[in-house]
């Protein structure tokens, strides 16, 4: 379980102070493919960031299974980020390696010998649908193969969480469909965590049993995904599902793509 206690991130000071956290309070369970959602700037990343703590927050606590690590810093630091793989809109990957040595690069981090890192690479290589792909470079790879990679290179360590950052908003419908379909199976098979942002409410919608609306930094409204969809409390929520226009018709995309 994941529990954000009172947090807040202010980046700046004084007149140039920008609070993109307020006061956060959010309960994360095991097993949750936990969506947050949000306009653009309303904090969706500086929130997931101070998960692994890419950033710092300002205030309050992050608690895992019970355990304070919001000032872990050194060895304990690096164990914590083992624990917690996270994949990005962009994928992130290293142009210079090849597939399987993108793969295998957390598991150098960790020392291991190369070939117990190749064997593990190639177990999450199949795992994720490229097993014929280990020798290309990501520039050979199409953008829905090079987020298989980065989900397989977040995978290496055995994660509990994953941190997905808007990771499907740079592929086309039924390229979304697919990866949100790997990220369901991950959930489901290996027990891994996710936590989605997305300002995608059909992705949302697609795999998240809960989700937290964020805006201007503050939780407005957070629940069962369906019942917040349905029933928004929130006047921002409304407002977000009311812009998203393209709500039904990107739904029906991802269904056709899913089909296929
Ligand atoms: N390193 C930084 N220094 C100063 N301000 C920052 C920094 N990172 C983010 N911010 C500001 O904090 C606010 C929240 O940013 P954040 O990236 O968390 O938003 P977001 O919800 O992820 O937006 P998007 O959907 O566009 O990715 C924004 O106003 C942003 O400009
Ligand atoms: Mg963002």
């Amino acid at each position: 379980m994941i529990q954000l206690q009172h947090v807040c991130k202010t980046y700046g000071e004084g007149e140039r102070a920008h609070h993109a956290l307020r006061n956060v309070n959010l309960t994360i369970n095991d097993g949750d493919v936990f969506g947050i959602i949000g306009a653009s700037g309303a904090g969706k990343s500086t929130l997931v960031r101070c998960l692994n703590l890419l950033e710092r927050p300002t205030e309050g606590s992050i608690i895992y299974d019970g355990r304070d690590i919001t000032n872990l810093s050194g060895k304990a630091l690096l164990e914590l980020r083992a624990q917690v793989g996270m994949i990005f809109q962009n994928f992130s990957l290293f142009q210079q390696r090849t597939v399987l040595r993108n793969v295998t690069f957390p598991l150098e981090l960790r020392g291991e010998k190369k070939e117990a890192r190749e064997a593990r690479a190639h177990e999450l290589l199949e795992l994720v649908g490229l097993a014929d792909l280990a020798q290309r470079y990501p520039s050979q790879l199409s953008g829905g193969q090079q987020q298989r990679v980065a989900i397989a290179r977040a995978l290496a360590n055995n994660p509990k969480v994953m941190l997905c950052d808007e990771a499907t908003s740079a592929l086309d419908p039924r390229t979304t469909a697919s990866i949100l379909q790997l990220l369901q199976n991950i959930n489901r098979n290996l027990g891994v965590t996710l936590v989605v942002i997305t300002h995608s409410l059909p992705v949302a919608s697609k795999i998240c049993n809960r989700v937290a609306v964020i805006d201007q930094g503050r939780i407005v409204e957070e629940g069962v995904t369906a019942k917040v969809f349905s029933d928004p409390q929130s006047p921002v929520t409304r407002e977000l599902l009311s812009n998203d226009s393209l709500l039904v018709e990107t739904e029906q995309n991802v269904e056709a793509g899913e089909a296929k």
